[in-house]
């Protein structure tokens, strides 16, 4: 990965995979100009999941965050690209659906705090952790787009 590139770990959640927006999903980081490396389709089992949201364990709203991640597939991804995990959390928008920006995925998408559509890392620390928990590092791949230098900056 080229230096100042940074790794982050998506999830389209159960929510999305139910309402066919998976390939909206997707089509919106393609076309904001990141680069996917990595995807898997999976269901979470308590085990992945409570590693996943092991930061939420002490919430009051963690029983049912884990009852409602593991109720159906996910799809897993990891994204690359400069600045990649801001760019994602800022093209996620805000927790609470009702109260993302327009021009976000959760903003024009979803309504609801719960059902909120996407995961998306919230530092390159946990972005590092939740790679590893998703991929092992065969199942991501490197590769040059010829479009990338009218995306990114001269090299
Ligand atoms: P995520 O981890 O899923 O990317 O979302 P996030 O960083 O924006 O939000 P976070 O604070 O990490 O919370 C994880 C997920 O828990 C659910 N939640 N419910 N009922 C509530 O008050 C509440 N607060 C959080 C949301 O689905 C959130 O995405
Ligand atoms: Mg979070």
């Amino acid at each position: 990965m080229t230096t100042g590139y940074e790794r982050t770990l998506v999830l389209i959640k159960p929510d999305a995979v139910h309402r066919g927006l998976i390939g909206e999903i997707i089509s919106r980081l393609e076309r904001k100009g990141l680069k996917m490396v990595g995807l898997k389709m999976l269901q979470l089992d308590q085990q992945k999941a409570a590693i996943h949201y092991a930061q939420h364990r002490d919430k009051p709203f963690y029983q049912e965050l884990i009852r409602f991640i593991t109720s159906a597939p996910v799809v897993a991804m990891v994204w690359e690209g400069p600045g990649a995990v801001g760019v994602v959390r800022k093209a996620m928008g805000a927790t609470d659906a009702a109260q993302a920006d327009p021009g976000t995925i959760r903003g024009d998408l979803a309504l609801d705090i719960g059902h909120n559509l996407v995961h998306g890392s919230e530092s390159p620390e946990a972005a590092e952790r939740e790679v590893a928990l998703f991929f092992n590092p065969e199942e991501l791949v490197e590769y040059t787009r010829a479009v990338d230098r009218w995306i990114t900056p001269p090299r």
